[in-house]
């Protein structure tokens, strides 16, 4: 199977946006482009990573369409809401090098967004149709997966750091993603943050009793904690780095690259 539609998950902090991006990097790398990557993390900044600036996200253009909708404001232009829907949505695709991103920003506040809602899924089928990969960052609670504004997914990576916490909490996400009958093909354990890219026996036992599928291991990477200290891409890693040398032998076994 190839997994054309990634999304990573997991508990706050523990390195998703991290590991998404620089699976993003090695996916361009081998030349398997272009990429929508989609940032679907309310406290977005897969963009930092990539070293993007990026303002406009779907959120904002939601918020426009119903904004304009309760208070009976004229669309600009003359379009009709499902047309002015297109051309925002086609505005907010940020082209960067290889790849396109999507940032989702906050999710909605009052009134009913279902019909706005409907149109950006049927608009976000349309676009990711045309890339060879969709890597998708996301919260642990997985709202645009189970909502399906983001489409289905071939491959749930699910983000943990060298906790019993973090396990437990990756272990919440598999039963959500089950209970939410998303019929994910394939989701896996990657323990980012392990001392010297070891994991001890407690840990691997916690990872049993959760039904996890460790996939892989990421060490704790003081280069990474540099990188992000002077608000330097992670993209930029040297190829040498200990994390990034990690995150490829992942996406290796599962022939992603
Ligand atoms: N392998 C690693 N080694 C060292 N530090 C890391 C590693 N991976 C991530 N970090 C650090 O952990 C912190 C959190 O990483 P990141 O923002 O990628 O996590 P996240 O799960 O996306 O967080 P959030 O839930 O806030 O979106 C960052 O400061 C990052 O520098
Ligand atoms: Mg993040």
């Amino acid at each position: 199977m190839t997994y054309k539609r990634i999304a990573v998950a997991g508990k706050g902090g523990t390195g998703k946006t991290s590991i998404t991006g620089i699976l993003i990097n090695f996916l361009l790398e081998a030349d398997k482009k272009p990429v929508l990557a989609v940032d679907a993390d309310p406290n977005s900044n897969l963009n930092e990573v990539l070293g993007l600036d990026i303002e406009e996200t779907i959120g904002n253009i939601r918020e426009e369409v119903n904004w304009s909708e309760r208070t009976g404001t004229p669309i600009p232009g003359g379009m009709n809401k499902t047309e002015y829907l297109e051309y925002r949505l086609n505005q907010a695709v940020f082209e960067g090098d290889g790849y396109d991103i999507l940032v989702m920003g906050r999710t909605q506040g009052e009134g009913c967004y279902c019909y706005v809602n409907g149109i950006l899924k049927n608009q976000l089928d349309k676009i990711s149709g045309a890339y060879k990969h969709v890597v998708i960052d996301n919260e642990a609670g997985l709202e645009h997966i189970s909502r399906g504004t983001v489409g289905h997914i071939d491959l749930l990576l699910l983000v943990s750091d060298y906790s019993y916490r973090s396990i437990q909490a990756a272990g919440r996400v598999k039963i959500l993603a089950e209970e939410l009958k998303l019929k994910i093909p394939k989701m896996g354990l990657i323990v980012n943050k392990a001392p010297n890219g070891e994991i001890t026996d407690s840990i691997r036992a916690e990872i049993e009793r959760q039904n996890l599928d460790l996939i892989g291991v990421v060490p704790l990477d003081p280069q990474v904690f540099d990188y992000d200290s002077q608000g330097k891409p992670l993209v930029t890693l040297p190829d040498d780095s200990l994390s990034k040398i990690a995150i490829k032998d992942i996406m290796k076994k599962l022939e992603i690259i």
